[in-house]
C-alpha cells in the first residue's frame, strides 16, 4: 500500500529532507585526500546532534554507521571506517535523518581529483539519470515510467544499472511501498498520485550490473570491482512535476 501524505506530512518531510541534504552537501564540501570515511561519519553525527535530529540509518537492522559512505567499487551501504580517501576516488555519501517522525533520504557522489574521463562521465550520467527519473514523477505517469527513464539515461551512455537494489517509498518509515527499480519497461505499475513520497536512487556501474555484498553483511560492491555511482533524492509527486524535498535550499550559482 502506497501511503499518500497530507500537506502537513509533506511540510515535515521537507524539513527532514532539507536537513539531510544540507548535511550531505556539507560533508561533500569537507572531503579531501587523506581523510578517513570514519571522520566523515563522526562529522555527520556532530551535525545531526547540533541540529537535534536522528540518523535514520544508525541501528537500522543493526547498521553500525551514522551515514553510508561508498568508495569507488562500493555501490551503496559502505560502512565508515579507517579507509583513507585518495586522489582519483569517487565517494558516495548517503544521509538519512528522522525529524518530527518523518524521514529524509538523499545521496550524492563526489569526485576527488578524478581525471579518468569514463569515471567523470559515469558520475555525470548517474546524476542525469536521477533527474530524468524525477522528471517522470508527476500525475499522469505510472511508477515504471520513472524506472524506465533512469535505465534509458544510463544505458544510452553505455553503463549498466544495478538491479539488486532499488528506490522506495518513504515517510514515517525509511522504506515504504512501492519499490522503485531503476530499470524496466515504461507504462507499468501503479498510477502516480499527488502526495506520494518517493526516494528515487539510481545506482549505475561502469562495468557489469552484477553486485555482491561483502563479509561485513552491508557493503555492496560491483562484482567486477569497477566503479559505481549513486545519487538519491526524496521527492513528492505533484500534478505537473515532482517537488524535491531533499533540496538544500541554498542558492546555486551557475
Ligand atoms: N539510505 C539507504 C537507502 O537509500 C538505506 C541505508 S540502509 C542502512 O535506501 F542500514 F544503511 F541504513
Ligand atoms: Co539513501
Ligand atoms: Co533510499
Amino acid at each position: 500500500m502506497i501511503i499518500i501524505k497530507s500537506r502537513e506530512d509533506i511540510a515535515k518531510m521537507r524539513v527532514a529532507g532539507r536537513c539531510a541534504r544540507v548535511i550531505c552537501e556539507t560533508l561533500a564540501a569537507h572531503i579531501s585526500p587523506g581523510i578517513t570515511t570514519k571522520a566523515l561519519d563522526t562529522e555527520a553525527a556532530e551535525l545531526m546532534r547540533n541540529q537535534g535530529v536522528q540518523s535514520a540509518f544508525l541501528g537500522y537492522r543493526g547498521y553500525p554507521g551514522t551515514i553510508c559512505i561508498s568508495v569507488n567499487e562500493e555501490v551503496v551501504h559502505g560502512i565508515p571506517g579507517p579507509r583513507r580517501i585518495a586522489v582519483g576516488d569517487i565517494i558516495g555519501i548517503d544521509v538519512g535523518v528522522v525529524v518530527d517522525g518523518f524521514n529524509g533520504d538523499t545521496a550524492l557522489t563526489v569526485m576527488v581529483g578524478v581525471t579518468d574521463p569514463d569515471v567523470i562521465r559515469l558520475v555525470e550520467v548517474t546524476k542525469q539519470a536521477l533527474q530524468s527519473g524525477i522528471a517522470q514523477a508527476h500525475v499522469g505517469r505510472r511508477l515504471s515510467d520513472v524506472s524506465h527513464a533512469i535505465e534509458q539515461t544510463a544505458t544510452a551512455a553505455g553503463f549498466s544499472v544495478v538491479r539488486d537494489f532499488v528506490g522506495h517509498g518513504i515517510g514515517r518509515k525509511m522504506h515504504e511501498d512501492p519499490q522503485i527499480p531503476n530499470y524496466g519497461p515504461a507504462g507499468k505499475g501503479p498510477k502516480l498520485l499527488a502526495g506520494m513520497t518517493l526516494a528515487i536512487e539510481p545506482m549505475v556501474n561502469l562495468g557489469g550490473a552484477e553486485v555482491c555484498v561483502l563479509g561485513d553483511g552491508w557493503t555492496v560492491v560491483t562484482r567486477d570491482r569497477r566503479p559505481s555511482a549513486h545519487f538519491e533524492h526524496t521527492i513528492v509527486v505533484g500534478e505537473t512535476a515532482a517537488d524535491i524535498l531533499t533540496d538544500s535550499g541554498a542558492e546555486k550559482i551557475a
